[in-house]
C-alpha cells in the first residue's frame, strides 16, 4: 500500500511540475499579450484624445478642453486624461482622477523630452494603472502633452483567473488519475494476482482445482499462467511418484521415514479417520505489539516433534489459547487453520482464566509434576486448590474434545503430556470408541519417588484411560509399571508390557521422540551464521548451547564447567566464546524467575573474570530464536553443550545432529537425557561434574576431524533412522494394532 502511494505521488508531482511550467508559459504570453493590447489602446487614445483637444489647448480654451476631457474620460477601463503644459505643469485633467496619479509629471515629462509616446504603471498604484503620455505637437513643435490613464487592474484578475482554473484542474486530474490507478491496480492487477497466488497454493499443497483456477487468470498474465500451470503439473506429477514410492515403501521399516510415507501411512490405515492432539501449549502464539499481530512458534520440544506430523496428517489441534492477539486471530470457536503463512490443519483454542492458569499450568503442572518427575532436586510443592484447578481444566479440556468428536467415528486422539494426566479417562468414560494415545514428554520417577504425591491414584488411572500410553525410555516404561503395580489393584501382563485395570487395557511402549531429519536439511542454510555476523563474534573456536531457562537443563553447572575449562586450559581463552540461546521460560513460577536471574548473574560473573581485549567467554542470548536462525549456528559451532540434569529426551542435541550434514562438529551430552541412549557417539558426560564438563569440552575441540566424522555419521544415521516420521507411524501403529 505504501508504495502505491508513493508510485501515485510521484506520478502527481511529476504531472504538476509540468502543468505549473505550461501555466508558467500561459501566464507570460498572456500577460504579454494584454499588455501589448493596452498599450495598443492606448496609444489610439492618445492619438485621437491629440486631434481632439489640440485647437482648443492652442487658443487655450480651458473650458471646451475641459468638456472634451470629461466627454472621453467616460469610456471603459479609461479611468481619466489629463493635459499637462511643456513646463510640465499640469493644464487640465478628467473629472474622478486621483490626485496621486495627476501630481506626478514624471511620465508626461519624459515624453516631452523623448519626444514621444511613454507608457509605464503608476508607481502609485502598480499593476492597477497604466499611464501613457504621448507629446502634444504644433508645427512640429512640443508643446504638451497628453496622458491617458487606463485601469490595469483586470491584467492581474485575468493572470490569477488563468492560475486558479489551471490548478483546479490539475487537482481534479490528479484525483482522478489515482482513483483511476487505484481501480486499475485493484482489479486489473491485484485481484488476478490473489487469484493466482491462491490457484498456486492450492496446486502446491495437491488441493483440487488449482490449475483450473489458474486457468481463469486473464489479460496479460495468460503467458505467466501457462508456465506456472506446466510447473504445477510437474508439481502433481512429481507427488503422485512419491506417494507411490511411499506407498511401495510403506511396510519396508528400514527405509527412510518422511513426511509424504506417514501421510500415505496414515491414509491406508486410517482412512477417512480423523486425528485429535491435545497440549497445553500450542504451535502458534499470536501477540499485539505495537497495534501489530505477529505470530511465533514457541520453544517447545512438544512443538517441534509434533508440527511435523500435523502438517502430514492434518486433523485438528486443542491447545491454550495463550497469545495476547489469539482471540483475535480466531473464530467464535478459538479456530484458527495454521500454519500462518501455509494452512494444513485446524488449531482449535481453549481460553483459560487466570485462576485456572494459576492452578493448572504454574502450580500442579510445573511446581508439582514437573520436579516430581525430573531428578533435578527441586522440590515438589503440592497444593489441595492447584490440584482441583488441574482437575477442572482436565475437564474443561474434555469437554471441549469431546463436542469436537462428537460426530466422529471412532477418532484418534493424541493426549500430549503432564498437563493431561487425567484426560484420558475422561475422554474414554464418554467415548469407549475413541482410540487414545498418550505420550509422557518428561521422564517418569521410580516408584518411591511418585509414592510422595497425595493424588498419585488418580493420576495413573487417568493415565490408564488411555489404550496406548508412551514414554521416552524403556526405562520409563519400567519405572510406571512399578508405580502403578505399587499403587493400585490391576493386572500387569510383563510380556506385552500391557495393564489392565478396571476392564481396560493400556499398552505402555517406549517412542524415542525425535526430529524430523532428512539428508537435504539445511543444505541452503549458509554456513556462516549470521547471528555471529550480528554479535561481531570471530571465535576459533564456537560453541553452542540452545534451552529454555529451566533448572532441569544444567545451564549453571555446563557455566561451572566452562570457568573450569579456562582454568585448566587457559591458552584456550580469547579462542574459545560460547553462545548460550536461553529464551526465558514459565515466569509465572518462582523457580524460574529465580533460575532466570542466577543465570544472568553466572554468566556475568565467569565473564568478569575472563574477559579481555574486547572477548568474553560466554554471550547469553535471551531472546526466542527460530530454527532457521538457529540451524546456521549449530552448522558454525564445533561444539554443542546439551547438559541437563534430566531430560526426557532433549531434541537439540538431536537438532544439532540433524544440521550437521557436513559430519563435523561434536556433541557433548548429558547421561541423564533420553536422548543419550540414542546417540552414543557423543561425548557422554555427568553434568554434575565441572571437571567432567571441562576435560569433554577440551577433547571436543581437540577431536581429530576423522574422529568428529566417524561419530557424527553414526548418530545422523541414528537421527535418519528414527526420524519424527518414524515416531509417529510407530505411534500410531501402536493404536492400530489395537483394532
Ligand atoms: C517441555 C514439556 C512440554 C512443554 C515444553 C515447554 O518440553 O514436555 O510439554 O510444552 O517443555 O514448556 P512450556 O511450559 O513453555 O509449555
Amino acid at each position: 500500500m505504501k508504495q502505491l502511494l508513493a508510485s501515485i505521488a510521484a506520478v502527481v508531482i511529476v504531472v504538476s511540475l509540468v502543468v505549473i511550467g505550461f501555466t508558467y508559459t500561459q501566464v507570460h504570453q498572456q500577460q504579454a499579450s494584454l499588455m501589448d493590447d493596452l498599450q495598443r489602446r492606448s496609444t489610439l487614445l492618445a492619438d485621437s484624445f491629440k486631434e481632439s483637444i489640440r485647437p482648443a489647448y492652442v487658443v487655450k480654451a480651458t473650458s471646451t478642453l475641459q468638456s472634451l476631457l470629461n466627454k472621453f474620460a467616460g469610456r471603459e477601463r479609461l479611468l481619466g486624461l489629463a493635459v499637462f503644459d511643456n513646463k510640465g505643469e499640469l493644464f487640465a485633467v478628467s473629472a474622478g482622477l486621483p490626485n496621486e496619479l495627476v501630481e506626478d509629471p514624471q511620465i508626461p515629462e519624459k515624453s516631452m523630452d523623448s519626444d514621444s509616446a511613454v507608457g509605464a504603471f503608476s508607481p502609485q498604484m502598480p499593476g492597477k494603472v497604466y499611464i501613457l503620455a504621448s507629446p502634444l505637437h504644433q508645427d512640429e513643435k512640443v508643446i504638451g502633452s497628453v496622458v491617458v490613464y487606463q485601469r490595469a487592474d483586470y491584467i492581474d484578475a485575468s493572470i490569477s483567473d488563468t492560475w486558479k482554473n489551471n490548478l483546479l484542474r490539475l487537482l481534479v486530474q490528479s484525483l482522478l488519475f489515482a482513483i483511476a490507478v487505484v481501480l486499475i491496480l485493484r482489479w486489473i492487477i491485484y485481484a488476478p494476482i490473489v487469484k493466482m497466488a491462491e490457484a498456486i497454493r492450492q496446486a502446491r499443497s495437491g488441493q483440487a482445482g488449482g490449475d483450473s483456477a489458474m486457468q481463469k487468470s486473464h489479460g496479460f498474465f495468460k503467458p505467466i499462467v501457462a508456465e506456472i500451470t506446466k510447473m504445477s503439473q510437474s508439481l502433481v506429477l512429481a507427488r503422485t511418484a512419491a506417494s507411490e514410492e511411499a506407498r511401495m515403501r510403506l511396510e519396508k521399516i528400514d527405509s527412510p521415514w518422511t513426511a509424504e510415507r506417514l501421510k500415505e501411512f496414515f491414509k491406508a490405515y486410517f482412512k477417512e479417520r480423523k486425528i485429535f492432539v491435545v497440549s497445553n501449549r500450542e504451535p502458534y502464539i499470536h501477540s499485539k505489539i505495537k497495534n501489530e499481530i505477529t505470530w511465533e512458534v514457541p520453544a517447545a520440544g512438544l512443538v517441534t516433534a509434533l508440527e511435523p506430523i500435523m502438517e502430514a496428517c492434518g486433523g485438528m489441534w486443542l491447545a491454550h489459547g495463550s497469545g495476547s492477539a489469539d482471540k483475535i486471530t480466531s473464530d467464535a470457536e478459538g479456530k484458527i487453520q495454521v500454519p500462518p503463512e501455509e494452512p494444513q490443519y485446524t488449531l482449535k483454542r481453549i481460553w483459560l482464566n487466570e485462576k485456572e492458569i494459576q492452578g493448572h499450568y504454574v502450580g500442579f503442572s510445573n511446581e508439582a509434576l514437573w520436579p516430581l518427575c525430573h531428578m533435578a532436586h527441586t522440590r515438589p510443592i503440592f497444593r489441595k486448590e492447584d490440584w482441583l484447578q488441574y482437575r477442572k481444566v482436565n475437564g474443561k479440556f474434555a469437554q471441549a474434545l469431546l463436542a469436537e468428536i462428537k460426530n466422529v467415528q471412532r477418532p484418534v486422539i493424541l493426549i500430549q503430556d503432564y498437563h493431561f494426566a487425567l484426560l484420558p479417562e475422561m475422554i474414554k468414560n464418554s467415548r469407549p470408541d475413541a482410540e487414545v494415545g498418550m505420550f509422557w514428554h518428561i521422564p517418569w520417577p521410580n516408584a518411591e519417588v511418585f509414592s510422595v504425591c497425595p493424588w498419585r491414584k488418580e493420576i495413573l488411572e487417568g493415565m490408564l484411560g488411555a489404550d496406548v500410553l508412551g514414554f521416552h525410555t524403556q526405562q520409563y516404561c519400567n519405572n510406571f509399571l512399578e508405580t502403578v503395580g505399587k499403587e493400585i489393584e490391576s493386572l500387569t501382563d510383563l510380556e506385552k508390557f500391557a495393564i489392565t485395570h478396571k476392564g481396560h487395557t493400556t499398552y505402555i511402549k517406549p517412542f524415542p521422540i525425535s526430529v524430523p531429519f532428512s539428508n537435504t536439511e539445511a543444505e541452503d542454510v549458509p554456513h556462516k551464521s549470521e547471528l555471529l555476523e550480528k554479535l561481531d563474534l570471530k571465535p576459533k573456536f564456537l560453541g553452542v548451547g540452545v534451552d529454555r531457562l529451566d533448572y532441569t537443563k544444567g545451564i549453571m553447572e555446563r557455566f561451572k564447567g566452562l570457568e573450569f575449562f579456562f582454568e585448566m586450559y587457559p591458552a584456550y581463552k580469547e579462542q574459545f566464546t560460547f553462545v548460550q540461546i536461553a529464551p526465558p521460560s514459565r515466569e509465572g513460577v518462582e523457580k524460574y524467575r529465580q533460575f532466570n536471574a542466577e543465570v544472568t548473574r553466572e554468566a556475568e560473573r565467569i565473564n568478569n573474570k575472563y574477559e579481555n581485549n574486547g572477548w568474553k567467554p560466554i554471550v547469553l542470548l535471551k531472546e526466542n530464536h527460530t530454527h532457521e536462525e538457529i540451524f546456521p549456528l549449530y552448522r558454525a559451532a564445533n561444539i554443542c553443550l546439551v547438559t541437563p540434569l534430566h531430560d526426557g529426551m532433549n531434541l537439540v542435541a538431536k537438532e544439532f545432529v540433524s544440521a550437521r550434514n557436513d559430519e563435523a562438529g561434536v556433541l557433548v551430552l548429558s547421561q541423564f537425557t533420553g536422548a543419550a541412549r540414542d546417540l552414543k557417539d557423543a561425548i557422554i558426560i555427568n553434568p554434575y561434574s565441572a571437571e567432567e564438563t571441562a576435560e569433554a569440552i577440551y577433547k571436543a575441540i581437540t577431536m581429530p576431524a576423522a574422529e568428529q566424522h566417524r561419530r557424527m555419521k553414526k548418530m545422523r544415521e541414528a537421527v535418519k533412522n528414527y526420524n519424527i516420521y518414524r515416531w509417529a507411524a510407530e505411534f500410531l501403529r501402536a493404536i492400530i494394532n489395537l483394532g
